[in-house]
């Protein structure tokens, strides 16, 4: 129990290094709160400093949600948990990740809106459902410019998609795309409905019209 527990809150405190922040006060000085969109991940590092820091946030904010859920691999071969319990641990561990990146101790509580975390999450979880989700968020974001709707969107498209792999029988291509666990589908549909609630400031510049685009092909 004390392993698990360490583990636990060492997935949240993981979660909760604010990358953009820190980045923004190291090298440029500046809060990164208090720019562009405000909001303290990849997205808005990419808007105000650039590709090279926006590429790093990104890298290090996916990189939290993967290791924390590794730790339940850690927890399973400490013998602390039983195989059959992987998948819960792993949920918790990269919950606590991406709670710990929203709302991070080291900031105030005051962080990102947990995309990049529970793709991260997701990829140790469900690799294959997550490949589809990427190409989603990069097809909405070509056809619309908007991150935040890309984003939603993709994490809309994994619930539906483990859903809809769970409606379909066997042998229609879909069983990479279906969880074994119950739990993972639920999951799917909690973590679609974190990722809309975290976007809410999003979503009202989006239906007021002033939601900031991505200049794509050089253009504004
Ligand atoms: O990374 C979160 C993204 O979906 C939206 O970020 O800065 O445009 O609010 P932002």
């Amino acid at each position: 129990i004390p392993i698990v527990l360490a583990l636990l809150v060492a997935a949240y405190l993981l979660g909760s290094i604010p990358t953009a922040l820190w980045v923004g006060r190291r090298f440029f000085g500046l809060d990164i709160r208090e720019h562009g969109s405000g909001n303290a991940g990849a997205t808005n590092t990419f808007r105000v400093l650039g590709k090279k820091p926006g590429s790093v946030v990104m890298a290090i904010d996916v990189l939290k949600g993967w290791a924390a859920t590794m730790m339940a691999t850690v927890m399973l071969n400490q013998g602390a948990i039983r195989p059959d319990q992987l998948l819960y641990f792993q949920l918790a561990c990269g919950v606590l990740a991406v709670i710990g990146h929203i709302y991070p101790v080291f900031a105030q509580f005051r962080g990102g809106k947990g995309v990049a975390t529970v793709l991260g999450m997701m990829l140790a979880i469900a690799p294959a459902t997550v490949g589809v989700c990427i190409l989603v968020f990069l097809v909405m974001l070509m056809l619309f410019r908007y991150v935040s709707l890309a984003s939603m969107s993709a994490g809309v498209a994994f619930a539906l998609l483990q859903l809809i792999a769970v409606l379909l029988p066997d042998s229609t291509g879909m069983d990479a795309f279906r969880p074994d666990n119950p739990l993972l589908l639920y999951f799917g549909f909690i973590l679609a409905a974190l990722l809309i609630y975290t976007h809410r400031a999003n979503i009202g510049r989006l239906r007021a019209g002033n939601e900031s685009r991505v200049p794509l092909f050089g253009r504004k």
